[in-house]
This record gives structure tokens, sequence and C-alpha cells, in this order.
């Protein structure tokens, strides 16, 4: 059983972190940070960091850090159950309920789950039957999606009012205190809705019970998808959203289908491809694979056609592979389609579900991204070289698959098999991340991106993360590590509390971890953040606005050779747009 967040919270808040740390090495100070020689490997010179103020370790000869708990696990070999153990004794906190809590506890949960349940079937009734819910209804209707859809995930409708919800449920005698725990309300204001307005996706767990919601913005400002806050009943990183619905049929497969978002789970099940699911707004985490392989023999990638989806293409088939997944993706380049939803808003049900019929395994899709290079003229656009493999066939558990990758390659590029396999030991291009559990830690090289740059700044003050979200949104993001941190800052900004720790709590991926973190002890991102701020936002912008200007000169292009006047005077027009705001963006730069 999990131990409650908020005795975590108060053993925090006890511990006196500097003189823990300091059991075990003695430490100076250096500005705001502590100093000293590292206690978990050995070294001449100090490189082992503390930040009081943020309660973090680091250490940048090892790459060992993380907050008190993490500390005293590596000191004492402990787990994480047993080290909060331990510290809770050392500060006189009871941890371990006795019977009657635990029954209370139980009773609790229970009671959460009957409540999720209730307002996830009010949200569908006032989304199906209210008036209050035609406009949300109308929406989803436009996007495509059939009744018999809608009814099947539940979706459902929060109405705009902030105090209905509140009202609603106190007449159904639920406790004012019960309530404010349930993650319904915002944390500054208890009778004040977390979801207003907004399009509703109830979140199952794999039994099939309403642990969480996400919520799609209808109109107005705001992120376009908001989710429940983590609680011990919802982890993001090891839930699927449409797991629960698509569990017998990918049981019966032994397939299944992992799209990118809420509506294209949807659009999928429409077509009648009941096995997709999709991670919630993260990467894909090696915990929601293993829960896939339980079920599983093969997984059809079908994300976003575009750089970014073809970033998380090849991610994702690493963690499938490492876990004796077999990895597919799609053929859909030839649409203009950019996801599944869109083929349902177009009416192609009928092509989605063939493209999903006749998915290539990985590795062909892979190589089909380096030879078309061969002939940039006809398939522009940033894609792959042949070590852009290495870190895919370096994840293959068999020696036997590993060779015929080779072979394959050799075939395809028209290569000599030999040098492939010389050029694949040599080691110079960025090794696949490894999984937990696993021998040799080599972490990931992650790259400094202003992505992540604005996200770390972001961490240094919540001011910070206010600036940059009035500024730019998450469309700007291309880099999907800072995405993710983009959508967990946003999530914390709603619910008005702002936590460095349970932001790193919620990366999965060890090595963007690590990279934060060293980032956040290292004294790099104190000061200049203004400057910092603005030359990121500012590249941000101008990247995107030159790749769609390049974009619209393409398909101007197009236009002129097969003479559509209406469409190219639109185009032009964007494009005289968008030179106006890069000379924007340049006399700003100039200032
Ligand atoms: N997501 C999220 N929080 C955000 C943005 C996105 O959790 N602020 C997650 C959602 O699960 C969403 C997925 O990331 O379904 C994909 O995001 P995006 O591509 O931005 O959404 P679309 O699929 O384009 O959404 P829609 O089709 O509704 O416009
Ligand atoms: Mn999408």
């Amino acid at each position: 059983m999990g131990i409650p967040e908020s005795i975590i919270q108060q053993i925090v808040a006890k511990v006196d972190f500097l003189e823990l740390v300091g059991q075990y090495t003695s430490l100076q100070r250096v500005g705001d940070r502590y100093r000293g020689l590292c206690p978990f490997h050995q070294e001449k010179t100090p490189s082992f960091y503390v930040q009081p103020d943020k309660r973090l370790f680091y250490c940048f000869g090892c790459g060992k850090g993380g907050n008190l708990f993490q500390f005293v696990m590596e000191t004492e070999h402990l787990t994480f159950p047993e080290a909060v153990r331990k510290l809770a004794e050392k500060v006189g906190i009871r941890v371990d309920p006795d019977d009657e809590q635990s029954l209370e506890k139980g009773r609790k949960q229970d009671a959460l789950l009957h409540l999720l349940k209730r307002v996830a079937g009010s949200f569908h009734y006032i989304l199906m039957h209210s008036s209050r819910g035609v406009t949300a209804l109308q929406y989803l209707r436009e996007r495509g999606l059939e009744d018999s859809i809608i009814s099947k995930f539940q979706l459902g409708y929060a109405p705009p009012d902030p105090y209905w919800l509140k009202k609603f449920l106190e007449k159904k005698n639920f406790s004012a205190e019960f309530l404010q725990e349930s993650g319904l309300f915002t944390h500054r204001n208890p009778n004040r809705a977390f979801f207003v307005d907004r399009v509703m996706f109830p979140i199952h767990s794999s039994q099939g019970d309403v642990i969480a919601f996400g919520g799609r913005i209808l109109s107005g400002e705001g992120p376009k998808y908001l989710n429940s806050a983590e609680s011990h009943l919802f982890r993001k990183g090891e839930t699927l959203y449409g797991f629960y619905q698509a569990r017998d049929e990918i049981r019966r497969t032994k397939t299944v289908v992992l799209a990118e978002g809420y509506m294209d789970v949807l659009a999928l099940h429409q077509a009648g491809v009941e096995t997709a699911v999709a991670p919630l707004g993260t990467a894909l985490t090696p915990l929601q694979v293993r829960l896939l392989k339980r079920f599983a023999d093969r997984v059809i990638l079908f994300f976003d056609q575009d750089e970014a989806g073809l970033q998380a293409i090849r991610r994702a088939a690493i963690l499938c592979e490492q876990q004796e997944l077999e990895p597919f993706a799609v053929r859909a380049e030839e649409y203009p389609y950019k996801d599944p939803a869109d083929f349902i808003q177009n009416g192609q049900k009928g092509e989605l579900q063939k493209i999903v019929k006749y998915p290539i395994p990985i590795l062909e899709f892979l190589l089909k991204k380096i030879s078309l290079k061969k002939d940039t003229a006809t398939h522009p656009g940033n894609l792959l070289k042949v070590e852009d493999l290495f870190p895919y066939i370096e994840s293959m558990v068999s020696e036997v698959r590993r060779e015929g990758a080779f072979a394959q390659i050799a075939d395809v590029l028209e290569l000599d098999r030999e040098s492939i396999r010389k050029d694949f030991h040599r080691r110079k291009w960025i090794p696949a991340p490894r999984m937990e559990g696993q021998e040799e830690k080599k972490p990931e090289v992650v790259q400094r991106t202003p992505e992540l740059v604005l996200m770390i700044l972001s961490m240094e003050s919540r001011k910070n993360f206010e600036e940059i979200r009035s500024r730019i949104t998450l469309d700007d993001f291309e880099d999907l590590r800072g995405k993710e941190l983009y959508i967990t800052l946003e999530e914390m900004y709603r619910q008005e509390e702002w936590s460095v720790d349970r932001v790193l709590q919620s990366i999965s991926d060890e090595a963007l971890k690590d990279f934060v973190l060293s980032k956040l002890i290292s004294s790099e991102f104190k000061t200049n953040q203004e400057k910092l701020i603005n030359d990121s936002v500012l590249f941000l912008k101008r990247r995107n606005l030159e790749r769609e200007r390049k974009q619209v000169l393409k398909a101007i292009q197009r236009c002129e050779k097969t003479n559509q006047g209406e469409e190219l005077s639109r185009l032009l027009e964007k494009k005289m747009y968008l030179d106006g705001e890069l000379e924007k963006l340049r006399a700003v730069e100039n200032e």
C-alpha cells in the first residue's frame, strides 16, 4: 500500500536535509549551494552538490541525484517505502496506520471511486441530454464522432459555471472535506471546479474504474487539454487511455495500436480498430509498455505525420523492442491527414481501417525514411541517416534479429553489410536509453533545446512560467521532452501549486531527469533569466514561422503548376502575413 502524500510532505518539511547529507560527507558553502566529495563514488575533487532550498542533490561525476528519499535509498540501499519509514522514524512521524486507519482509508478510496464514477455519469448526461451540452455535442459531431463511440467512452461535458459541480455534489451529501481531496476542485478555491467548459474524457483503470479525467477546451483561452492531477489512484506514466475499452480485443488479437491522443483513440475505435490506446500526453513509458506486453505481441505505432511523430515512433520502437514487443508502423504519408482523428473528421473510416490492416515492420518503415532521401526533389523533409537506426538495433534483445537487421539495411540501401556492422560497433552514435533495472547506467545525452531551457527556467520560478506561457503555447514546442514538462507544469500551474520535486517525480525518462536535475543544481540558469527567456521564445517563434513559410512556398509551387488561382491567392496572402511576422521578430531581436 502506498504511503499517503501528506505524510511524505510532513517528513520532507521536518528533515534537515543539509544535516542529513552532512553525516556522509563534509559540505562547503558555495553561493547558494553546498559542495563536497561524492559519497557514492571515489573522487579527489568535489563534484557533489546540494541545493538546500530545493532539497535536491546531484553529483556531476557519477550522475546520482534526487531528493532526500533518494539520498537515503542510495546511501542505505533501501527501497522507497523503507527510506520513507526510516526518515519518518527519525523525525517522529507515524507512517503505518493501525488497522482502524487502514480500513478507513479503504473506505475513503471506495468513496472516491464512487464519486468519480458518478461525476463521469453526470458529465455524460449533460453532454447527451441537456441543453447546456448542445455546443459540446455539436463540436464532437463536427469532428466526425458517432454517438455510439461517445457513449462507449462515456464522453461528457463540464458546464461553464465553475460553481455548478460543488453545488450539485453538496446536494448529494458528499462532505466538503472529502470533495476537497477529490481533485475535482482547485486548490486555491475549493468551490471552484478544476474542469470548466470542457469536453470530458473519463480515464479508466484496467479494471474499468474512473480514476481521472482529461478535458478538452472548447473555446476561450487555456491549454488545449488538461488532465486530473496525479494521485495514488492515477499515475499518468502507468495508465493508457482506452486500455479498458480495448483490453479484450488486444488479448484476442495479440496486437495493440498505439496513437498519440484522446481523439485518435476514439477515431480508431470508430473505424473498427478496437485495440487502440494512447499515452496521456507524455512520451511512452517502460511501465506502459510492460502493461501492453502482458496482453500483446505486436504494437502498431500510429503517431502524427510530422517530425515530432517520427521522433516519437523511434523512441517507442526502442521501448517495445527492449521488452520484445514487435513494433510496426502504419503507412499514412500518402494521405493529406495528420492523424487518425483527421481521417474520421473527413469521413475516411474505410481508409483508416485499411491503413491499420497493412502495417509494416518498423525497420522497413525507418529504412524508407532513409532511402527517400536519395530523391529529395520529390520527397523533401528532414529524414534519417543510417546511424539513426543504430539505437533501435541496439535495443534488440536477440542477436539473430540484430544480424537480420544488418542484412536488411545492407540490402535496401545497397551498402556493405560488414561496414554497417563496424560502424555500429564503433558507437559514436548516441545509445538508446536503458531500462530501469538494467545493469550499467550510461545516461543518454539530452540535447539542450530552447524548449528545455524554458522549462528549466520555469522550474526556477513560477513567475517565469507565467511569463513563458503568456508568450508561447504547447503547439510551439517540438522537443518531446520539453512538451512533457510543459504539460506537467501547466497542470501544476492550474492546480495553483508549484513543487519542483513533484515535477521531478513525474519524469519517467531517466536521461531527462538527469539533465533537469543537473541544470537545477548548477547555477547556469540563476542569472540572466529575462534574456534567456526572451532569446528562447524568439528562437521558437522564428523557427515555427520559418517552417510554416517553407511549407507555404512549397504549396505555392504546387498551385502554380496546377493553376489553382483561388488557392494561390490565399497562399500568397499567407506568405505575406508570415513575412510580416518574421520582419516584426527581426525588429524585436535587433532592439
Ligand atoms: N495533451 C495533454 N495536455 C496538453 C496537450 C496535449 O495531455 N496540454 C495530450 C492529450 O492526451 C492529447 C495528446 O497529448 O490527446 C495529443 O496532443 P495534441 O496533438 O496537441 O492534440 P490533438 O490530438 O491535435 O488534439 P485535438 O485533435 O483534440 O485538437
Ligand atoms: Mn494530434
